[in-house]
């Protein structure tokens, strides 16, 4: 790998997404403009992985130009700042936001396009510039490899239940098998004082999804009618909130778990795309709250991180890899049996 080469101006080694294909992430060097008088230049330390990160790598995300270096979740420390910077110092540990330009206040199209890893280039090199007002300083209680799980998962998961589901003390949430966003579900949740029943297609996993606090565990492959216990369990009640990661598989089911005026947070695409369902008329006739959510702005990972520090809360890490094997670690992680995080170090 390069080094610096110069104050604000540098080398930099980089994995590069050449073609949707996850074999094609290869290493390149490129050369960075100066640093701009917001600019921060940040050397890369971790990164970890989420189910987009192969969405993206195999072509099934949205359209994105190639070639473009991928992923979206990191931490790094502080090299140089541009002269006018105040938000953040040399030495300090920060990960940059998703959407690197959403500060605050509602999504908006233009937003969208700041995605690390899609519209731009992510965070899977050695040295990257950002403008400080995207970085948030890393809890000082979570390594660096605990912190490089909270950009896309845990914000996810925060904005679905805490700043758009209003989650309260004494609710139930369900949450759907043990991938990132589901287990970081699970925590905040717990954090939050809710009762949570989550699924898994593996008994296993279960155990472990019970040993951290789930009121209630189903295994969703055994038991297809799982939808039906989650009601029988609530005693016919249904859930408040449902954090959906299954998508049009799993909605309809989805549809039958939620109370009467439940929430449901829309977030993933993770079962079968194609499933036909009658999911409308229940959510219409039930009078749910159906949320899209896409991730968060820095103001809600700040709020997130005071969260995870008042209750020093630790992300669930199933393995480690060097980055060099980054597409070992997408492989693994296709194939589904990791229980919470997959992160790499840089
Ligand atoms: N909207 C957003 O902003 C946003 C942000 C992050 C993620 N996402 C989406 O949310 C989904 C989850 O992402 P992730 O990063 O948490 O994924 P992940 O860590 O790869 O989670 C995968 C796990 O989900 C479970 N799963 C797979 N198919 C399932 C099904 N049909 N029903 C229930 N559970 C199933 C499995 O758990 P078991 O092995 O326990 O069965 C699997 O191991 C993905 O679709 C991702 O694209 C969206």
């Amino acid at each position: 790998m390069t080094a610096v080469t110069s104050s604000s101006a540098l080398e930099y080694a980089a994995y590069e997404l050449t073609n949707y294909d996850l074999t094609a992430i290869q290493s390149a060097t490129r050369v960075s403009q100066a640093l701009g008088p917001r600019d921060v230049l940040v050397r890369m330390k971790t990164a970890s992985l989420n189910y987009r990160d192969l969405l993206v790598c195999t072509g099934r995300y949205r359209k994105i130009s190639l070639p473009r270096v991928p992923l979206s979740d990191g931490v790094g420390e502080v090299i140089e700042v541009g002269q006018a910077v105040t938000k953040v110092k040399v030495g300090m540990r920060v990960s940059p936001n998703f959407m690197t330009g959403w500060t605050g206040g509602t999504i908006t199209p233009e937003v969208i396009q700041t995605d690390l890893g899609a519209g731009i280039d992510g965070v899977l090199r050695q040295y990257a510039v950002f403008d400080e007002r995207s970085l948030v300083k890393i809890p000082d209680y979570l390594s660096d490899e605990e912190a490089a799980t909270l950009p896309c998962a845990a914000l996810t998961a925060w904005n679905g239940l805490i700043e758009e589901g209003n989650l309260k003390a004494g609710e139930t949430v369900l949450v759907m098998g043990s991938g990132g966003v589901s287990i970081f579900a699970m925590q905040f949740a717990l954090m939050s004082g809710a009762e949570v029943i989550a699924t898994s297609s593996s008994d296993e996993k279960l155990k472990r999804l019970k040993k951290m606090g789930a009121a209630h565990v189903i295994n969703y492959k055994s038991n297809p009618d799982w939808d039906k216990e989650v009601v029988k369990f609530t005693r016919g009640r249904g859930v408040d909130h449902v954090i959906e990661v299954g998508g049009s598989g799993t909605l309809e089911k989805s549809a039958v778990s939620v109370k009467v005026g439940g929430h449901i947070s829309l977030i993933g695409v993770l079962a079968n795309p194609n499933a036909q369902s009658n999911h409308a008329v229940h959510l219409l006739m039930k009078a749910v709250k159906l949320q899209g959510i896409f991730v968060g702005s820095v103001e809600m990972y700040e709020r997130m991180n005071a969260a995870l520090t008042v209750h020093k809360t630790k992300p669930v890490i199933d393995k480690v890899f060097d980055a060099h094997d980054v597409v070992e670690a997408l492989r693994y992680m296709q194939s589904g049996a990791h229980f919470g995080k997959v992160v790499l170090k840089i």
